[in-house]
């Protein structure tokens, strides 16, 4: 009798570090391609879906999976202003959130998601239907920027701005934050802002959200993990570090001699150069565009510190294919728009809920929980214990 022998079984194979170029999934919400300098939402160019539509088509667009018809629209606009309401119980909560010196908007908004998704009663995704959990998306997505700010103005001893419902998304934003209604101007660049940033490929908090969702847990615990991880410099970035590079320069003849110090030093120079953008960042490109049409000396100012910038950068480091990024004019657009710099990141926090919403939606519906392997490296299994060790 022939015996077949058993193959031993395969070892798993290391991903590289930080799964760079390995693609864990296949989504129909988006994709950033890096040599093109070009990403898409659903397919549609997302500069370009930035420059013309708002904020509510885009957002429709992605969490429907299509562009709304003007009824559609009008129905989704609606519908979203209705979900900013904050849920009971919360409002006193907030301030207590906000309390102390050691604030910092962005773990507090983590906070308060977590207490209002429990408010909610938020269910597992794993025990309900695609209907119920593309509602939470939206109501999670609306009630974001309601909390953000009736933290910051609680931090502020200010009462809350309730959001006025005839403005959309990106005009409530300035309006919860200032108390006021917002030019017409600053709202619209603030709008094409978020949208530039509601989602960018499988980045590392969207990931996250994934992880989470794949386990059938609820859209809260998803979103507090998925803010945990917008929450480190390395992905949350600081679009303020760019901003305090200009505040360092000061002045235009100051420029060159300054950035060439910081780059013969060994230092970086914030706002330029991408790990997936080896061209012109496609975000950066319509934020200058904006930034100079909103007008004011910083984006006239930021635009010879960006063009000394990559000149330094082309003598210094040729080759190297840095180009400016997202967050150069991200900075002056917020600032101009009267977006305090500790809530840039944050703001960057609410667009992106959309995308981490699109990508919950999307991961309950077609699940398999993610359960990577690892390789292990330690010494040969199994150690013998010590000899004589005992309970203890
Ligand atoms: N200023 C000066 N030199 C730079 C910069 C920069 N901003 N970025 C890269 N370089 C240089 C590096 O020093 C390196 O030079 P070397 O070959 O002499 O050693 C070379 O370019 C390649 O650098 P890497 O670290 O391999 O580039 P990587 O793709 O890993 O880095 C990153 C991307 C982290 C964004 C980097 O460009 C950087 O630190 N930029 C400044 C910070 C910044 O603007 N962050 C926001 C990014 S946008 C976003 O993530 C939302």
């Amino acid at each position: 009798m022939t015996t077949t022998p058993t193959a031993a079984p395969r070892p798993p194979q290391l991903a590289p570090p930080g799964l760079e170029g390995v693609a864990v999934a296949e989504t129909e919400i988006g994709d950033v391609r890096g040599e093109e300098g070009f990403f898409h939402y659903r397919g549609y160019n997302a500069a370009e879906l930035a420059s013309l539509l708002s904020f509510e088509q885009v957002w429709h667009l992605l969490i429907e999976g299509e562009l709304p018809d003007p009824q559609q629209l009008a129905r989704f606009r609606e519908h979203t202003s209705e979900l900013r309401s904050v849920p009971e119980g919360i409002a006193p909560l907030l301030s207590q959130i906000a309390a102390g010196s050691e604030f910092v908007p962005l773990n507090a908004l983590r906070t308060a998601v977590s207490l209002a998704a429990d408010r909610l009663g938020l269910r597992p995704v794993l025990d309900i239907g695609p209907e119920e959990v593309r509602e939470q998306a939206l109501r999670m997505t609306a009630l974001a920027p309601v909390l953000l700010m009736g933290l910051y103005r609680a931090h502020q001893g200010k009462p809350t701005v309730e959001p006025d419902p005839d403005l959309g998304y990106a005009a409530a934003y300035l309006q919860m934050l200032t108390g006021q209604r917002p030019l017409p101007a600053h709202a619209r660049a603030l709008e094409q802002y978020l949208i530039l940033t509601m989602d960018h490929g499988f980045n590392a908090s969207t990931f996250t959200a994934r992880v989470i969702t794949s386990t059938g847990a609820d859209m809260g615990s998803a979103l507090v993990g998925a803010i945990g991880a917008l929450s480190g410099p390395l992905h949350g970035g600081a679009p303020s570090r760019a901003l305090q590079t200009l505040d360092e320069i000061g002045s235009a003849d100051r420029a060159y001699d300054y950035l060439r110090q910081k780059v013969e030093a060994g230092d970086r120079l914030m706002g330029f150069g991408h790990r997936v953008y080896k061209t012109d960042d496609p975000r950066s490109t319509l934020l200058r565009q904006v930034a100079l049409e909103m007008g004011g000396e910083q984006a006239q100012f930021a635009q010879h510190v960006e063009q000394t910038a990559l000149r330094v950068l082309n003598e210094l480091k040729p080759g190297r294919r840095l180009y400016t990024n997202v967050e150069f004019y991200a900075g002056v657009v917020m600032n101009t728009a009267g977006i305090p710099r500790e809530m840039f990141t944050p703001t960057f926090a609410s667009s992106r809920t959309v995308g981490w919403t699109a990508a919950i939606c999307e991961q309950a519906a077609h699940n398999r929980l993610i359960r990577p392997s690892a390789v292990y490296v330690g010494p040969t299994p199994p150690v013998p214990l010590p000899d004589g060790y005992t309970y203890g």
